[in-house]
């Protein structure tokens, strides 16, 4: 028997997915590096013609054929399920550098306790291993649990004390001295930026990363449902994670503006930054572990979902039990992760002039990742019958999404993606 989730427990689990690294560390920084609330603009336009059908597709392939992305694309024309184990590959490519990553907020959050952190030392010692090892631990162990008793019971805790966790920052951030600068820059527009055309591929880009679209997420998620209304689900996971977005920004602009930083430093921003600033701040500790905490959760909600991506996969196609399932992924994201895991310390792994994870998070997450989705939608817009899609989406909706979604998802969609790929090339 194929578990359930409740309404709400889906719709928190989705939330979990999509709010994460994205939300809180990337999108502030591509804020300040792409003209300030003009961006805004833009991704909101490209949440609504891209990433709300985009997010009801995979939701409504999940539900519609009870499978994991491989089983899913199998039932839909044979010939696409390798494209179903390419997105798998994706997605744990992801996972075994998001996880480092994650490690490293569960490193601070709990160092910043104690001490001032300083990025080169943590990195130059064993640190980042070992957490980047519990923090798997965690996943598999939550993951291992299943979908009802472990990834719903543990997503809804998380998720309201991640609500929790922003509201307080920014009442903090907010009230710095100075604060309004910051804000002034977040939310004045420099409308002019709006017609270059890079700004919008990014939003397009910040969009399909933070909705965790494109690489199964959702169908995956979508194969747990038991009946449900797709769109209105769709519309409070992307408006839930927007806001969580639109929020860092009040946390990330003040701190940084009060402090008399520039904005758009880049990923260097949460680790090496933020800890120095907050080391100036009234309580500063306390907010600078508030603020760890915070990302170590979005991370592992997120990394919850990648994880079930394979786990899903391994049960479904190839018949294991969830335990032996999340015990094989176990394995291969250790092996996968751990170039990346010591690609900061003294060990220096680099390729190509960049450190390991860098190149891993250009490969998957810039480049594979808009390709995945690429072909991924179009192998399924291609042989899906539009009737029965749309069918699925309306199913449990008093308001019906009109015809118009299946040109958009079969032609402007991966046009847009396609562009994104060739610019992310060349
Ligand atoms: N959405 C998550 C974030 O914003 C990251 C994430 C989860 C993701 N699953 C994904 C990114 C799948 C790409 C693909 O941090």
């Amino acid at each position: 028997m194929r578990e359930h989730w409740s309404k709400l427990g889906f719709i928190l689990a989705s939330i979990g997915s999509a709010i994460g690294l994205g939300n809180i560390w990337r999108f502030p920084y591509i804020v300040g590096e792409n003209g300030g609330g003009a961006f805004l603009i833009a991704y909101i336009v490209a949440i609504i013609i891209f990433g709300f059908p985009l997010m009801i597709m995979e939701f409504s392939i999940g539900e519609k054929f009870k499978g994991s992305v491989v089983t899913s694309l199998k039932k839909i024309h044979p010939k696409i399920k390798y494209l179903g184990f390419f997105a798998v590959f994706v997605c744990l490519g992801i996972l075994s550098y998001y996880l480092v990553i994650a490690g490293w907020t569960l490193a601070y959050s709990v160092f910043s306790i104690f001490t001032q952190i300083d990025f080169t030392d943590f990195t130059n010692t064993l640190y980042p291993l070992a957490m980047f090892f519990i923090t798997l631990l965690i996943i598999t162990f939550i993951v291992r649990t299943g979908i009802k008793k472990g990834i719903e019971r543990v997503c809804n805790v998380l998720l309201p004390t991640l609500f929790i966790l922003v509201i307080l920052l920014v009442i903090k951030a907010v009230t710095l001295p100075n604060a309004i600068e910051g804000i002034r820059f977040y939310l004045t527009p420099d409308i002019s930026s709006l017609v270059n055309p890079r700004i919008w591929l990014m939003a397009i880009a910040q969009a399909l990363f933070s909705l965790s679209l494109g690489t199964g997420i959702l169908i995956t998620y979508g194969s747990y449902l038991k009946k449900t209304n797709i769109p209105k689900s769709s519309l409070i996971v992307i408006i839930s994670d927007t806001l969580i977005a639109v929020l860092a920004g009040f946390i990330i602009f003040p701190i940084v503006f009060s402090f008399g930083i520039n904005p758009a430093t880049g990923p260097q921003l949460a680790f090496v930054t933020l800890p120095k600033i907050f080391s100036f701040m009234a309580f500063g500790h306390f907010f600078e572990t508030i603020f760890f905490l915070l990302l170590f959760i979005g991370a592992l909600t997120s990394a919850i979902s990648m994880m079930e991506v394979g786990t899903t996969t391994l049960i479904d196609e190839f018949k294991l039990n969830r335990k032996k399932a999340t015990l094989i992924i176990l394995g291969i994201i250790f092996i996968a992760g751990l170039p990346s895991a010591l690609s900061y310390s003294s060990f220096n792994f680099t390729v190509f002039g960049k450190t390991f994870l860098d190149m891993m998070d250009h490969l998957f997450g810039d480049i594979l990742l808009p390709i995945c989705a690429l072909i991924m939608t179009t192998g399924i817009m291609w042989f899906i019958k539009p009737k029965a899609l749309l069918e699925e989406i309306n199913k449990g909706s008093k308001i019906k999404i009109p015809y118009f979604i299946i040109p958009v998802l079969k032609y402007l969609i991966p046009v847009l993606l396609l562009v994104i790929v060739l610019m992310e090339l060349f």
